[in-house]
């Protein structure tokens, strides 16, 4: 079965309740308007038969009932029927001028006969239609000598009622085009944000993330807006990140590979005859591969480390025993710049963690540290631990990290100089790949840094609780 639009719904709903209502309304009117008109008719047909009564009781000769008869015909649209032998009412004996048929029914005459006034409303065989009459017995002597039939043709008392009806009609039908008119409207105001949140949420399947949809009010669809105005905007923003990655990644690979490539062309083109003039490009090329391989490798960490489902193989590990060995390290490199390296350990701190992991976020903020200080600086390492937590501070006094810098530092590819000599140089991949490995810890690194004055990294994670 075909699904019905909300619009086509909303039309539905709103013809099927005006229809309900002008229906019982004009229903209702009308019943009440008959029924109390009807009413007043009798009540008028009851005074006039009454009136008439006076003149048959009264010792005036029969002549002036007639007359009052007549002009009681003439200035109002009733009839009269005078008959003065009761046996004729409905004794089966046909009344002069109607053979065919009584007047009243066997029942109305017994009501006569007790006095009483006999409303009629019916189809009278006499007449051929439906009929009001009053019919008002008359006594001579205490016996019932006759009876005044008034009566009128129902036709002829809705006949004011036609021109009720026809306007009833227009009326209906302008009431029916306003309410299809206002429905029209009703509907489109409310149907307009949501036909438009199709629109741009249909743009956003396809990638296209820039339109906004104009949140006109905050009832319910107004907060769906806001909605997906926000999720398109993190779309966005993911869109951009990506691309942004694209660019970096892009970027990082081509820069060594164009140094390869010059070197490997200049060295085949015969470029250089010294054979130390080759050596030094043999070199450089190495050394480019070299930076290549640990990109791709970096690359491939960080795609593993951010899917969720990527384990840690975690073992209990002496904490400090991992800090001296990847200090122990990188002793050469520590000398070469004179740097004095001060360990601060405590040794009964175990954690739980993935030894390779972490040996890998250490090398890097070591390194780091290394990296990014002074010459003839020294290096504070300092690991300690409350009830839960354990606290790796790696201090620096090297040239620091500029306030602006400091929020973005642990961002892919982000690197504070980024014109920096390459050698120098990593990829500004590092502290990603830190920063995720901890998390994966359930720890956090904290960062402070004063340009100029060196730089401390904090590494938070907690103490192996041991379960028995
Ligand atoms: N101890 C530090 N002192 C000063 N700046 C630092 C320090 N550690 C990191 N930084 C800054 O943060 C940036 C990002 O560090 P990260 O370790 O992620 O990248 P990298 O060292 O440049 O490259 P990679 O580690 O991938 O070889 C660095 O480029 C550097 O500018
Ligand atoms: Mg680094």
């Amino acid at each position: 079965m075909k699904t019905l639009r909300i619009k086509s719904k909303i039309w539905i709903a709103i013809t099927f309740i005006s229809f309900i209502t002008i229906m019982v309304g004009v229903i209702l009117t009308y019943y009440l308007y008959e029924k109390f008109y009807l009413e007043k008719q009798i009540e008028r047909l009851e005074q006039q038969g009454n009136l008439l009564k006076k003149y048959y009781s009264s010792p005036i000769d029969h002549q002036k009932l007639n007359e009052m008869i007549h002009w009681t015909e003439e200035s109002t649209n009733v009839h009269v029927i005078l008959t003065e032998d009761p046996m004729q009412l409905s004794a089966g004996i046909p009344i002069t001028g109607f053979p065919d048929s009584n007047l009243i029914t066997f029942k109305e005459r017994q009501q006569l006969l007790s006095g009483k006034e006999v409303i009629i409303i019916r189809n009278h065989p006499t007449f051929k239609q439906k009929i009001l009459a009053v019919a008002v017995p008359l006594f001579k002597n205490k016996l019932l000598s006759g009876a005044i039939f008034i009566y009128q043709p129902i036709d002829d008392i809705y006949e004011p009622f036609k021109p009720l009806r026809t306007f009833m009609i227009i009326f209906i039908v302008v009431i029916l085009f306003l309410l299809i008119w206002v429905g029209h409207k009703i509907t489109n105001y409310l149907l307009k944000p949501l036909k438009e949140m199709e629109n741009v949420s249909r743009k956003m399947a396809t990638g296209d993330f820039s339109r906004q949809i104009i949140v006109q009010n905050e009832d319910e669809i107004g907060q769906l807006a806001i909605s997906l105005n926000t999720m398109a905007k993190s779309l966005n923003d993911v869109e951009i990140k990506r691309n942004q990655f694209l660019q970096n990644v892009s970027h990082e690979l081509r820069t060594p590979l164009s140094y390869v490539k010059g070197y490997t062309e200049a060295i085949l083109e015969g470029v250089y005859k010294d054979p130390k003039e080759i050596n030094h490009s043999l070199s450089v090329i190495q050394k480019e591969t070299e930076r290549l391989i640990r990109l791709v490798h970096d690359l491939l960490d960080l795609a593993q480390l951010e899917d969720d489902s990527y384990p840690m193989k975690k073992n209990p590990i002496v904490y400090s025993q991992l800090i001296t060995d990847v200090v122990n390290n990188y002793e050469l490199a520590f000398k070469n710049k004179q740097i004095h390296v001060n360990l601060d350990l405590d040794e009964d701190i175990i954690i739980e963690g993935d030894e390779d992991r972490l040996t890998q976020v250490l090398s890097n903020l070591i390194y780091n540290a290394l990296n990014y200080s002074y010459n003839g600086k020294e290096i504070l390492i300092k690991l300690s631990q409350n009830e839960n937590q354990t606290f790796l501070k790696i201090q620096d006094y090297g040239q620091g990290i500029p306030k602006a810098d400091i929020p973005h530092i642990f961002e892919r590819f982000y690197r504070v100089d980024k014109a920096r000599t390459r050698n120098k140089g990593g990829s500004g991949l590092g502290l990603s790949i830190c920063s995720q490995i901890i998390k994966k810890h359930s720890g956090e690194i904290q960062v402070q840094s004063e340009e100029g004055n060196g730089t401390e990294f904090t590494i938070v994670i907690p103490c192996f609780i041991e379960t028995e």
